[in-house]
Parts: structure tokens; sequence; C-alpha cells
């Protein structure tokens, strides 16, 4: 599934990144003032993570799934992109040693609808990648998550982690994706958790 979020891209006009700060100066209308590296999980063909990439952002991205990652790397050759693609598991980074001010999940969590443990452990994940004072920006559609918003807050760990924002929407999708996924139900969340540390 690829999820173009429409909506995401409103909410980060509203600039959590800042990306939209371009300099007056033409030659660095590409630069922007950054929040800090970018760890996108489960990026598939990598829509998400070029987009931040093409403003200048610092982007690494994972996914497990080689032919995603072959195809990432390709269409980021193709556009002239500077981010770093990733065949791994996301169960894995919190042994990776690295730290990242932002972790971006379109359309990951979503997938452990009915595995508690996983949603557990990933969460224990984002905690040994994230830096404190780091950000989730989460977009998890509703179809595959069925719960109420309370009972989706309920699944958000309460221990060092803020709830800065949630609110629903329709996620826009690629041509490909509607035509993958027809009937589907595009409604999502996009939530903002902070870790503490
Ligand atoms: C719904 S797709 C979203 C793709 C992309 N983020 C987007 O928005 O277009 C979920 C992706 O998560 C990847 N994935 C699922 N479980 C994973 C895991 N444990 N580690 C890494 N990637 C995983 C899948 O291979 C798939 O590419």
């Amino acid at each position: 599934m690829k999820i173009i979020a429409r909506d995401l891209r409103s909410i980060i006009k509203g600039n959590p990144f800042g990306i939209l700060e371009r300099r007056k100066n033409r030659s660095s209308r590409r630069r922007t003032k950054s929040r800090g590296p970018i760890l996108d999980i489960g990026c598939g063909t990598g829509t998400v993570a070029l987009y931040f990439a093409a403003r200048g952002e610092s982007v690494t991205a994972i996914d497990f799934v080689d032919e995603a990652i072959r195809q990432a790397k390709e269409k980021a050759k193709r556009q002239n992109a500077v981010a770093e693609f990733f065949v791994k598991d996301f169960f894995t980074v919190g042994e990776w040693n690295r730290k990242f001010a932002n972790v971006i999940d379109s359309g990951l969590f979503h997938i452990f609808t009915d595995n508690t443990e996983r949603r557990e452990r990933y969460f224990q994940v984002l905690e040994q990648v994230l830096e404190p004072g780091g950000r989730l920006y989460q977009l998890t559609t509703i179809q595959l998550m069925p719960f109420t918003q309370q009972e989706f807050e309920g699944l958000f760990p309460k221990k060092g982690w803020t709830l800065e924002s949630i609110r629903e929407f329709v996620a826009e999708v690629t041509p490909e994706a509607a035509a993958e996924h027809p009937g589907f139900n595009w409604n999502s969340w996009f939530t903002v958790l902070q870790w503490n540390g």
C-alpha cells in the first residue's frame, strides 16, 4: 500500500519540521530549518522519505522487503535525491546504535492490529531510536485499526510519552494503491507523540 498522505503534508506545512521555511536566497531555496534527522520506518518504495529528502532533510529509511528498498533507491537516483535506504526489520533498529529526532510511520503500526505484543515492542524499539524530546509522526488507517479514538489512544504507552496531537483525516493515495485496494476506507489518524526520554 502506498499512502501519499496529503494531510501529512498539510500538517507538515503547519511546520513540525519547519520544512517550508525557505530562504529568500534562490541558491539555498531547498535548504530548510531542520529539526534533526528523520527515520522513516516501513518506508515501502520511499515516497514519504523522498518527499523530505527533496526538502533538504537528513533522511534514513528502512523496510524489510528487498524489492521495496531496491525501488526506493532507484527512485532516489531518478529524482537526484540524497537519502539512506536499508533493508532492515524495524524490530532490530534498536540494536543499531543510531538516534533520530523524528520517526515517521506511514502505515506500519496499523499492521499490528491484533498483536498486542508487537504493538508494545514497537514502542520499546522507538524508545531506543528516538532522541529524548524526539517525535513520532504516525499515520494509521482506521479500517486496519478499527477502534474508537479513546481505544486507539489507549494503545499508546503513558510512561515517558506525551500524546501531542491526534486527528482524523482521509489519506490521499496513489492511483495504484487505490486500484490495489478497491473499496478500502482511507480514513486515518495522524498522531504526533513525543518521547520524553
Ligand atoms: C502500508 S505499507 C506503507 C509503505 C510506505 N510507508 C508508504 O506510506 O507508502 C507498510 C510497509 O511496512 C513494511 N513493513 C512491515 N513490517 C515491517 C517490519 N517489521 N520492518 C520493516 N518494514 C516492515 C512493509 O514491507 C511495507 O512496505
